[in-house]
């Protein structure tokens, strides 16, 4: 029998400050890998899970990458065939870093390159998505879009999953600090006020159209004024300790800007350069380290690759 194929998908920075829902990074590493092969028995089953210390469900309508992978399955009309995975999880749970997602990304990816890559990529989105929404019951794909197709992605529509890649200057460099407290992203949504104000919309949609120039004309400068996020981080903050001391020590160590990654707790900032990003992770580090709360940096330039099979 053949050995199967194994496809790696990867961590995610969702709304970067000024996007909530609609933009999102893919970063180098962390990441979530499965191993997919045929087997002789009928319909797709999880036989192994690693790294997820006994938390991921091994149902498939249970499980992101189970769903994800179903609903392609039955798409391209092989429901029946015997597939078995194993899922090696390699990221935290309740991090803000896309865990979910990924797994939804490498589920549909492998079952397309087990199949030979029926559909292309970019095509795979609303089966990825499918398997996301498993994990916290909204229907976003500003974590999947990126793990799946890399790049910095906007969402025009997430209903109609109308996602579109913008340019990323050369040199730009991600900082994600990753405390260990976990933040459930269902809870982090639940918190959120239902209202915005006039005000605080027209901020946003400045800083976010401003964000977007400034990434198309490479104006560092601009991108770093741009991130500001006046509606999300201000609610979602208080979940997350020593948050505005590690933002200042990020933008004290030369971050264009700092803010929540996803639904929290990890935190990210985006730097002119790789060597920037590296004393950002440093200060960052620090302040966690100070009020003896753990954690993990990671560092990244914005992945422009996505998922693959590897
Ligand atoms: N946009 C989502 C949120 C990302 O902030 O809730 C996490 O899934």
């Amino acid at each position: 029998m053949a050995l199967g194929i194994k496809v790696f998908a990867p961590a995610s920075v969702a709304n970067v400050g000024v996007g909530y829902d609609i933009l999102g990074f893919a970063l180098d590493k962390p990441g979530d890998e499965i191993i997919a092969k045929f087997t002789n028995h009928k319909g797709l089953r999880i036989t192994k899970i690693t790294g997820a210390q006994g938390r991921l469900p091994y149902e498939i309508e249970k499980n992101t990458a189970g769903v994800a992978a179903q609903r392609f399955l039955e798409h391209i009309g092989e429901a029946g065939r015997g597939i078995d995975f194993e899922i090696r999880k390699k990221m935290p749970f309740g991090s803000g870093l896309g865990s979910s997602a990924a797994s939804a990304v490498a589920g549909v990816m492998a079952v397309n390159e087990l199949f030979n890559c029926p559909l292309e990529k970019r095509d795979l989105l609303p089966f990825a998505v499918l398997g996301e929404q498993v994990a916290d019951g909204s229907y976003h794909a500003d974590n999947v879009a990126p793990s799946l197709i890399g790049g910095m992605i906007l969402i025009r529509d997430n209903t109609s999953l109308d996602v579109h890649r913008l340019n990323v200057p050369k040199g730009l460099y991600a900082t994600v600090v990753h405390p260990k407290i976990e933040i459930l992203t269902r809870d982090s949504r639940a918190i959120l006020s239902d209202e915005v104000s006039l005000k605080g919309m027209i901020q946003q949609t400045g800083n976010l159209a401003s964000f977007i120039v400034g990434m198309f004309n490479s104006d560092i400068e601009l991108i770093g004024r741009s991130l500001q996020d006046v509606l999300i981080e201000p609610q979602r903050k208080k979940l997350i300790p020593y948050f505005d001391a590690v933002k200042e020590a990020a933008l004290s160590a030369g971050a264009l800007g700092c803010s929540i990654s996803g639904a929290g707790p990890s935190i990210f900032a985006l730097s002119a350069n790789s060597l920037i990003a590296e004393e950002v992770g440093v200060n960052m580090k620090r302040v966690f380290k100070e009020n003896k709360i753990r954690c993990t940096i990671y560092q990244s330039r914005i992945n422009q690759e996505g998922a693959y099979k590897c």
